[in-house]
C-alpha cells in the first residue's frame, strides 16, 4: 500500500523534513502530497517549499470555531486525495467528531514513552521525575490527547549529566527515525 500523506505542522518541521526526504529518496512508497500549517509563520513551511512540496496554511484563528476550521482542513484533505494524516508538531488539539470521521488515518508523534507523559514539557518532567528511560512514540489520533493506540516506540536513555535541551535532541534523532519506520509498517500491514 502507497499512501497519499499529508504532513500537518505547526512549527519547525524537523520531522516533516524527514517523511518528504523519505518520500523523495523511495524510502517509503508513500506520497508526500502537502504540507499543512495552522500557524502561518511556521519555520517548516519555508522548509516544504524548498523540498518543492505543496504547501497550504489554514489558520485557525480565521475560523468562527474549531469546526469551521476542521470542515476547512477535512475539506482539503479529502480534494488531495489524503488517506494518511502525519502530525509533526502540530499543536491544536482536534476534535472528537474529526478523530472518528479520520479514523486510524491519523499519526502522531509525542516525545515520551507514552503512556507516560502525555502533554507538553515532557523532557523537563521525565527528567524532575528521575526517570532513567524515555523516548517517543507514534500513535494513531483519538478524541483523547496522546492516548490512541500505540504502534511502534524508541527508547532514550537519561543520562544524569542530561538537561531538558540535550535531551530534546536526543529523542529527536529518534522520532525522525521512528516516523519513518511506522509509515513503512503501515504500508506492509495495509498493503
Ligand atoms: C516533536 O518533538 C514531536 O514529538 C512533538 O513536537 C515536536 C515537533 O518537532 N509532537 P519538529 O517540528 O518535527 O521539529
Amino acid at each position: 500500500m502507497a499512501f497519499n500523506i499529508a504532513i500537518l505542522i505547526s512549527g519547525n518541521g524537523s520531522n516533516m523534513l524527514e517523511i518528504i526526504k523519505a518520500y523523495k529518496d523511495g524510502q517509503i512508497n508513500s506520497k508526500v502530497i502537502a504540507v499543512i500549517s495552522n500557524n502561518p509563520i511556521a519555520k517548516g513551511i519555508k522548509k516544504a517549499k524548498t523540498q518543492g512540496i505543496i504547501t497550504k496554511i489554514i489558520n485557525h484563528n480565521e475560523f468562527d470555531n474549531l469546526k469551521d476550521f476542521e470542515e476547512s482542513l477535512s475539506d482539503y484533505l479529502e480534494k488531495k486525495k489524503i488517506n494518511l494524516v502525519c502530525l509533526a508538531g502540530f499543536m491544536k488539539v482536534l476534535s472528537r467528531d474529526f478523530t472518528i470521521k479520520w479514523n486510524k488515518k491519523i499519526l502522531n508523534i509525542h516525545p515520551s514513552l507514552l503512556p507516560s507523559f502525555k502533554g507538553l514539557n515532557t523532557h523537563k518532567r521525565a527528567i524532575e521525575k528521575n526517570v532513567k528511560y524515555t523516548g517517543c512514540t507514534v500513535h494513531f489520533v483519538d478524541e483523547s490527547i496522546d492516548s490512541g493506540e500505540i504502534i511502534d516506540q524508541e527508547i532514550v536513555k537519561i543520562l544524569k549529566s542530561d538537561t531538558d535541551i540535550s535531551l530534546k535532541k536526543k529523542v529527536l534523532m529518534k522520532e525522525h527515525k521512528l516516523y519513518i519506520r511506522v509509515i513503512k509498517k503501515l504500508e506492509k500491514k495495509i498493503g
